[in-house]
Order: C-alpha cells, then sequence, then structure tokens
C-alpha cells in the first residue's frame, strides 16, 4: 500500500532529479514520462520486493511476408546464431574472488568517485576495501537490473518490429539477455556475496521503454541508449579490474552488446531518415536527451549513499561531489562515447538539441565511429 510516507521520501530523495526533468521544454515528452516518473521516483516501485507488473501497450505485429529484404539483418543474425556461448560453461566459475586480493584488485579507484571523498580517505585500509567491493556489487547489480529490463526490451522489440529479419535477429537478442541476467546473477549472488535494488533513475527509464507503444521508441531507448552506455560502462569496468572472471565475463557480454547496439541503429536508421515527421523527429530527439539525463544521474550511486554516507554527509552535497569529481567527467565523456555517435548516425544530434548535450559536456567524441563501423575487437581493444 502506497503511504504518505512513501511519497515524501520519494520526493525528498529524488528531488535533484526531479528539479532536472523537463530540460528539454517539450510537453508531450514530458508528460510521456510523467508516469514512470511517478512511479519510478516518487511512489519508488523499484524498491518493492518480489515481482512488479508493469502495463505494455505495444501491438504485436505478424509479418507475412517473411522478411528477406534487410541482408545487413540477415548477416547480424547468422553471426548472432554462431556466437552463442553458454553460461554456466564458457567461464570458469571455480576461480575464488577474493576482495582484497593485492595481486588481482577486484577494482581499480580509478573508475570509482570514492577516492575524491575526504571521509572515504580517512578510513582504514580494510573499511575501505569493504566500500570498493560494496561499489562494485552495487555497479554489477545495476547492470544485471538493466540486463534484465533489455530481456523484456527485446521481447517486446520482436513482438512489435514489423519486419521478420528484424524479428529474427531479435530472437537471438533474447537469449544474449537471458544469459545476461543468468551470469551477472551468478556473479554477483555466488562471487560478491551481495546485491543492491534497482536505481530509481534506471526504473523510470525501463518503465518508460516497456509502457511505451512506439517500437522505435523502444529501440532507441533500450538498444542506443541503455546499451550504449552499458557498453561503455562495461569496458570501462573491464579495463578496471584484474579479477578474471569478471573480466571474461564482460568480455562475453560486450560481444554480444556490440552487435545490440548494431541492430538497434541499423534498425532506426532508414526509418528516421525517411519515415518520419519534423515534429515526430523533435520528439525522439528530446525523449533520447531526457533518457540521457535520467542516465547520468543513476550513477550517481544513491543506493551506495544510503548504506555508508548517509549518517554522515547530506544527499545534496554527495551528488555535488560526485558531479563534479574527476571520476564523472571521465564517466560522461568515456560512457557516453557509445551513444552519441549513434545518435548522429541515426539523426537525433540535430543543432537544436546538441547544446543541451554541450552544457552536459557529453560531446566529446560525437565524431567517433558508430555501431556499424564497429566490430568486437575495437570494443575490447
Ligand atoms: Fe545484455
Ligand atoms: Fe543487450
Amino acid at each position: 500500500m502506497t503511504t504518505l510516507t512513501t511519497i515524501l521520501d520519494g520526493l525528498r530523495s529524488n528531488a535533484g532529479t526531479m528539479a532536472e526533468a523537463g530540460r528539454s521544454r517539450n510537453l508531450g515528452v514530458l508528460r510521456d514520462m510523467l508516469g514512470p516518473a511517478f512511479r519510478g521516483l516518487v511512489l519508488r516501485a523499484g524498491k518493492a520486493e518480489g515481482t512488479v507488473g508493469v502495463r505494455a501497450h505495444h501491438e504485436a505485429t505478424f509479418d507475412f511476408g517473411y522478411g528477406g529484404q534487410w541482408p545487413e539483418l540477415a548477416r547480424l543474425y547468422d553471426a548472432a546464431k554462431q556466437s552463442q556461448w553458454d553460461g554456466a560453461r564458457a567461464l570458469d566459475w571455480s576461480v575464488d574472488v577474493v576482495p582484497d586480493d593485492p595481486e588481482r584488485a577486484l577494482i581499480s579507484d580509478d573508475i570509482l568517485p570514492l577516492a575524491e571523498i575526504p571521509a572515504f580517505q580517512r578510513l582504514s585500509a580494510r573499511e575501505q576495501n569493504v566500500q570498493r567491493h560494496a561499489m562494485l556489487a552495487w555497479l554489477l547489480s545495476q547492470f544485471l537490473h538493466g540486463e534484465q529490463g533489455a530481456l523484456f526490451a527485446a521481447c517486446q522489440v520482436t513482438e512489435s518490429v514489423g519486419s521478420l529479419d528484424a524479428k529474427l535477429y531479435g530472437s537471438t537478442q533474447v537469449v544474449d539477455e537471458g544469459r545476461h541476467v543468468e551470469v551477472f546473477h551468478r556473479y554477483l549472488t555466488t562471487k560478491l556475496g551481495r546485491t543492491y535494488q534497482i536505481n530509481d533513475n534506471l526504473y523510470v527509464v525501463v518503465d518508460a521503454i516497456m509502457r511505451d507503444a512506439r517500437w522505435d521508441l523502444k529501440f532507441l531507448g533500450m538498444q542506443i541508449m541503455i546499451e550504449g552506455l552499458a557498453l561503455g560502462a562495461f569496458g570501462t569496468l573491464r579495463n578496471a579490474t584484474q579479477e578474471p572472471l569478471l573480466k571474461e565475463l564482460l568480455r562475453n557480454v560486450i560481444t554480444d552488446e556490440a552487435r545490440h547496439v548494431h541492430f538497434g541503429v541499423v534498425s532506426l536508421e532508414r526509418m528516421y531518415r525517411e519515415e518520419l515527421t519534423e515534429r515526430e523527429r523533435r520528439d525522439r530527439e528530446d525523449w533520447a536527451f531526457e533518457l540521457a539525463l535520467l542516465m547520468r544521474n543513476r550513477f550517481l550511486a544513491h543506493e551506495f549513499y544510503d548504506e555508508y554516507y548517509a549518517p554522515i554527509m547530506k544527499r545534496a552535497e554527495w551528488d555535488k561531489r560526485l558531479l563534479e569529481s574527476r571520476f564523472m567527467a571521465r564517466f560522461r565523456s568515456t560512457m557516453f562515447r557509445r551513444i552519441i555517435p549513434n545518435l548522429r548516425r541515426i539523426g537525433l544530434l540535430t543543432a537544436r538539441v546538441r547544446p543541451h548535450y554541450a552544457a552536459l559536456g557529453l560531446l566529446a567524441y560525437e565524431n567517433d565511429r558508430a555501431a556499424p563501423e564497429l566490430e568486437a575487437k575495437d570494443l575490447l581493444a
């Protein structure tokens, strides 16, 4: 039952994000985001125990022409079938993960915001290790929840997209995402020994994608925005850990995700260039930007803050420190590196919205190669 306390807690906890929402000033987009934001930020639906229902509104589509029109997707489908792996057998789960092994650091301070926080610097080496370990569990938990969202999005996209070429490819993505849920969950529960709940901002994004009836927004939200960010984050994390099982797990997942982002770009490129009215394009531009804001705020690690820092500093101070940290500056440029070139490629990084991204410092890699010009080996380099 929703109580007034839940609502007030939600408002207090997410005031920063709510104040930022609506930068695009697009009323239609704000209306679309209102329901997801209310459920995620105010009611905090993602923090419920057990199962949470999300009502979908899309239409499933048959293609009795059976496709054959889209050779690039046929090639991608073929590559996906050849690249399947078994999460239980392809990885060496016998590896012992030791949180404070000096030879094989679980996670380096370079990719954590903690080292820049004075209260962290004052902790003993042991306590610092506990927090590093918890921060990694927080981060991987968000990947896990994102993967569960990706599993449903892949199912929905497979149902709702019109072309059978896209449906066949989508069927492989469903299996991929199921495997990603499996391996992240297994790593968290058997190697790190703990999981965190879904971040409220991430919940809002996933809720918005699930409920929207338009198939292209499901592609845009999941395949371009969430998976693009995940690709950047997985790559950064893979370089920042010396733990062999996690490194190998991420290598395998990155290889799959590269195909998913490629699929999203190929599917949207043609439609966005040829079929959108000016007004529809503006809505997509603004919708993507609001998602980018939510995703940036997701990395403020509030679930981690609640556990370790709520007693010693105000949430506003925590947010300010993180947003101004060197970590966050690097995060903005490297993790959005896999999103911005793709937005440009599908025609959504127009002169009208570039200043919004520039103000957030997200344009550093805008001229990098987009997904169809990248192979898995480039992403793993
Ligand atoms: Fe995935
Ligand atoms: Fe994916």
